[in-house]
Order: C-alpha cells, then sequence, then structure tokens
C-alpha cells in the first residue's frame, strides 16, 4: 500500500487521488488481495502505464497498478518465437529488447507509451502495425471469480483501437501475460510512407529491424509530446471510419481532404486534419489545448483538471460534427 496520490501514474500528470493504491507484482498478489479483506466489496481500477486515461475525479476504492515483469520464451521454430510479457513491462522496454534480440514485428510500434498489458485492451497500433498482427493470447485474472483466464486471438476480438476489454469484459479481467509472435528473420514494413522518407534521407537503402526502430522514434518525437515534459494521452480520438459516399461530399467541398482505406466502401479519415483543418490545432484554453504539432493530441499545460480537457474534448467533437458531419470518439477513456 502506498501514497494515494495519482499524479505520476497518468501521462495527462492530473493531479486526482485514489483512495488506496496498490502495486500487483504477480498472479499470486492478485490472489492473496482478492481473498482479502482489502478486496472485499470495493470498487477495483486497474492502472498500467496510465496513458490512455483521463482522470475526471478521485477515485474511490482500490487502485492495482500493473507491475508484473518478466519475458519469457514459450515456443520457437524455424520462422518464429513466442515471447511471453509480463502485462507489467513498459511497452517500449519490450520493443527494445525485442529488436536487440533481433527479433522482428515489433519495431514499427517504437515509443508508444504504456504497458505490454494494455496493448491488447485498444489493440495499439502504429506506422502500419498494430499488436493484433503478433499477438498469439493473453493470461487474465477474473476480478469477480479470482480464476485465471486465457483468451486467444479469436477470442479478443480486435478491431481498430478496439477488443472485448473496451466492451464486456471491460474492467473485469487484470492482464497478467501478453504472449506475442515475432519473427527470427524479420521482413521490415515500410509501407508507412513517412519511414521510408526518414531512411532515404538517412541513406539507409537497406534497413533494419534497428533502423525501422530508430526511424519510428524519430518520427514520433518530432511531433508528439514527451508526456514526462508536456501531460498528454497520444491521439485523444479515434481516426473516424465513414461510408465511401460520405467521404466524396466531403472531398468535394475539401479537395485537400487526406483519407486511408478502411475496407470495402469505407474511407479513415485522420481526425488530426479534420481538427486541424477546423482550425483547433494550438488553440489554448486555459491550462488545457491542443498540441501545436499534431492537433489530435491534447495536452495539459500544467495544472489542468480532467473535466477541463472532457470540456475541451466536447467542444472539438461538437464542432467536428456541426462543420463535417462527423463524429469522433475518444479513444482515451475517461474514468
Ligand atoms: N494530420 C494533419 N494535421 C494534424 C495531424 C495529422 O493534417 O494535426 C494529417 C497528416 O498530415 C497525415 C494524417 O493526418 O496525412 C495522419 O497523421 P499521422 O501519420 O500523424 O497519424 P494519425 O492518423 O494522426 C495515427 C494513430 C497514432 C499513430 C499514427 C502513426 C490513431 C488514433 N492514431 O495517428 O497512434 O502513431 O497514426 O501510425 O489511430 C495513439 O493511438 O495514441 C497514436 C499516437
Amino acid at each position: 500500500m502506498s501514497t494515494p496520490s495519482l499524479q505520476s501514474f497518468n501521462t495527462f500528470g492530473l493531479v486526482v487521488e485514489a483512495e488506496e493504491l496498490v502495486s500487483i507484482a504477480s498472479t499470486d498478489d492478485l490472489k492473496k488481495l482478492h481473498d482479502s479483506q482489502a478486496w472485499a466489496q470495493r470498487q477495483l481500477h486497474i492502472l498500467g502505464g496510465g496513458s490512455n486515461v483521463l482522470l475526471t475525479q478521485n477515485l474511490s476504492g482500490l487502485v492495482l497498478l500493473n507491475r508484473i515483469q518478466g519475458k519469457k520464451e514459450v515456443y520457437r521454430d524455424e520462422q518464429v518465437v513466442h515471447i511471453e510479457f509480463g502485462g507489467g513491462e513498459i511497452w517500449h522496454e519490450a520493443v527494445t529488447w525485442a529488436v536487440a534480440q533481433g527479433f522482428g514485428g515489433l519495431e514499427n510500434m517504437s515509443l508508444i507509451p504504456g504497458t505490454v498489458g494494455a496493448a491488447p485492451i485498444q489493440n495499439i497500433g502504429a506506422y502500419g502495425v498494430e499488436l493484433k498482427d503478433r499477438f498469439v493470447y493473453l493470461d487474465a485474472f477474473d476480478l469477480d471469480s479470482g480464476e485465471t483466464r486465457r483468451f486467444l486471438k479469436n477470442e479478443c476480438e480486435f478491431g481498430y483501437r478496439d477488443s472485448i476489454f473496451k466492451s464486456w469484459a471491460k474492467g473485469r479481467f487484470f492482464i497478467t501475460q501478453v504472449c506475442l509472435e515475432l519473427q527470427l528473420h524479420p521482413e521490415v514494413n515500410l509501407r508507412y510512407g513517412d519511414i521510408s522518407g526518414v531512411l532515404e534521407q538517412w541513406g539507409i537503402a537497406h534497413p533494419s529491424i534497428a533502423d525501422v526502430s530508430r526511424a519510428v522514434i524519430h518520427i514520433r518525437q518530432s511531433k508528439l509530446p514527451d508526456p514526462a515534459v508536456l501531460g498528454n494521452c497520444g491521439s485523444f480520438f479515434k481516426n473516424p471510419v465513414i461510408p465511401e459516399t460520405q467521404f466524396e461530399e466531403l472531398k468535394a467541398r475539401y479537395p485537400e481532404a487526406k483519407s486511408f482505406p478502411a475496407g470495402e466502401g469505407y474511407i479513415k479519415v485522420p481526425a488530426g486534419w479534420l481538427i486541424e483543418h477546423a482550425g483547433w490545432k494550438g488553440h489554448r484554453a486555459g491550462a488545457v489545448g491542443v498540441h501545436e504539432k499534431q492537433a489530435l493530441v491534447l495536452v495539459n499545460y500544467g495544472g489542468a483538471k480532467g473535466s477541463e480537457v472532457l470540456q475541451l474534448a466536447r467542444d472539438i467533437q461538437a464542432d467536428i460534427l456541426d462543420r463535417y458531419g462527423i463524429a469522433l470518439e475518444m479513444e482515451v477513456n475517461a474514468w
């Protein structure tokens, strides 16, 4: 049991308090706690890296910090290796470790904030690769029953920044281990334009996974604010997916509108483009604002309240709906 302030446990840097904070280092810790008085009838909240939550109020009950460490090889053949990572491992450290071993597949997701255990919840992704592309299974502790359960890939119902852990299974499972499949003879993925552009600038014609990781880190650092310096939660909204017919109307009004294919008949429109185009980039309201280099990122300039961030988000959502007829959905979870 430790200090109840959550300021250093959420990357927005919001000042909120927990009634009680417990660091969990193993499944055994969870089992013991589950059987104890401290657990009984209490509200439970699970925090990983705190990089995808917007804390709008003090949290009553128990806040469980996922600090389960470990990396274990559980399978290997000629082509791939399966590594089981502890849910509390820092995601970027897991990526760096994999790159150092020469295991491919995670390098495009370098420098994403948060923990390994939180990664499947919103199916994190960047630069053309999503967690689901590398996922084998996860083990989770059922907070109700106290049983441990394995979820295979198809059971997680991964979608764009989505899984069952954002719907029926939300808040119910503590993710203790995540098993990922990595390549022993990596093929780099340069499909996302920015990466090949940077490598070309650096004069690297045959990039290794370490080169790709460095390029991704370079791109992210050039436009995404470092949460240690400026509180934020990365992309605040999801990129909306709209019917092709609606996109054609948008394109007729704004020929410069950006887009990505999103499956038969659908188009993904970068929310960052919509928000910037609506004039919000660099906008500041008191202690909160829209980042000046990436309009999809809301920031805390210091001393902001969660409710102020939420109000700014609602103002942006209302304006985008009004201007473009597009509803922006939050990627970040408001508590
Ligand atoms: N854009 C603008 N203005 C902006 C921001 C973006 O016009 O202020 C345009 C860019 O010029 C580009 C397009 O929007 O043409 C896409 O921008 P970017 O490559 O920066 O990616 P994004 O769609 O804004 C998504 C993910 C990021 C991920 C990047 C790279 C979501 C919600 N976000 O952002 O993930 O790093 O692609 O793959 O899907 C996160 O989830 O927290 C996150 C940072």
